[in-house]
């Protein structure tokens, strides 16, 4: 179930038992698969809009073509995409456009939380269902949520700085965007896996917002590399941050002085910038594109599905 819609008539019935046979005629018409317009066949497939909050990031490239592969194995679905090109005031455009649209189910990767939970619970509420993937939205008027835990993630890197670096050492971290949730439980991740109180030895000397691009992360590093004689690591938050930091310190001849630690982990990125040398390390962020799929399929199809789907990580590092 889960649909507010729904869930108001079932609060009606319950205050009014004798409507309780129309009410029940009336939740069957609101089932997931039955709010659709399309039938769910060839011939009338689903329509599904894939609001991206931008295309400038390969892992959003990515996320989009994980969507696309996966839908293209099911001649029942279609699949609108949409970008927002990162910005919010039009990514909350674009979730009222495909709400008029009439489309069957809406996947939205949201920039930021707060902009855009107000669009995701009207569509919501209006009896479409959305899944929320890898950003998330302030409370619960959504279908479903698919991504990582990054508060994990940040956890087992500041874990591998703090082993890798022998519980000793100078630590510059450049934040994505910390208006949205990945920003802010990757840092709060860091905390926990770096246990400053129990080491006093190991210091966050600078801490930049790099919004998750590459050219910001490396002017962040430069004021960092300007500032700071002397540093150990720099965790970014992202693949191209770390990438971005790595040619700041290239560019000041201090790249062989500290590590790099990323996340996304993507083959063509950060599994390339391990295997050349570039970054020490970096931690799988699954896009949950075909996981997305897989469950709009199961939404339309009149499933009950789980409110919360966390995908896993792991490790990229060359042995030292
Ligand atoms: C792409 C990106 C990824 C990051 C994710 C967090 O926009 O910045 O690099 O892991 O978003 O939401």
């Amino acid at each position: 179930m889960g649909h507010t819609p729904r869930r108001r008539i079932a609060d009606l019935c319950g205050r009014f038992p004798v409507c309780a046979f129309v009410c029940a005629l009336t939740l069957a018409g609101c089932a997931p698969g039955a709010r659709a317009r399309h039938a769910g066949t060839a011939g009338d497939p689903w329509v599904v809009g894939m609001s991206q909050c931008n295309l400038g990031e390969p892992w959003r490239v990515q996320m989009d073509a994980d969507v696309r592969a996966a839908a293209a194995g099911h001649d029942n679905l279609r699949v609108i995409f949409k970008d927002a090109q990162n910005n919010s005031l039009a990514q909350r455009a674009q979730v009222e456009e495909l709400v008029d649209q009439g489309v069957d189910l809406i996947i939205i990767s949201p920039k930021e939380a707060a902009p855009l939970t107000g669009p995701v619970a009207e569509a919501y509420r209006q009896g479409i269902p959305v899944i929320v993937l890898d950003r998330e939205v302030q409370g619960d008027e959504f279908t479903a949520f698919i991504g990582a835990d990054n508060v994990r993630i940040g956890r087992e890197a500041g874990t591998w700085i703090r082993e890798t670096l022998g519980g000793q050492g100078k630590i510059v971290e450049l934040k994505g965007l910390m208006t949205s949730t990945p920003g802010q439980d990757r840092h709060q991740g860091l905390l926990e896996g770096l246990e400053l109180e129990s080491h006093p030895g190991l210091a966050i000397v600078f801490s930049g917002e790099m919004e998750w691009l590459e050219p910001n992360a490396r002017q962040e590093m430069e004021s960092a590399l300007a500032t700071n004689p002397r540093i150990d690591a720099v965790y970014a938050h992202n693949d191209p941050g770390a990438h971005g930091a790595w040619l700041a310190a290239r560019a000041a001849g201090r790249e062989t002085e500290m590590l790099f630690v990323g996340i996304d982990a993507l083959p063509h990125e950060g599994q390339q910038y391990v295997a050349q040398g570039i970054l020490d390390a970096t931690f799988l962020y699954p896009t949950g594109g075909a996981e997305a799929v897989d469950l709009a399929l199961r939404i339309l199809g009149g499933e009950t599905v789980e409110k919360k789907i966390v995908l896993g990580t792991r490790l990229f590092t060359t042995p030292k």
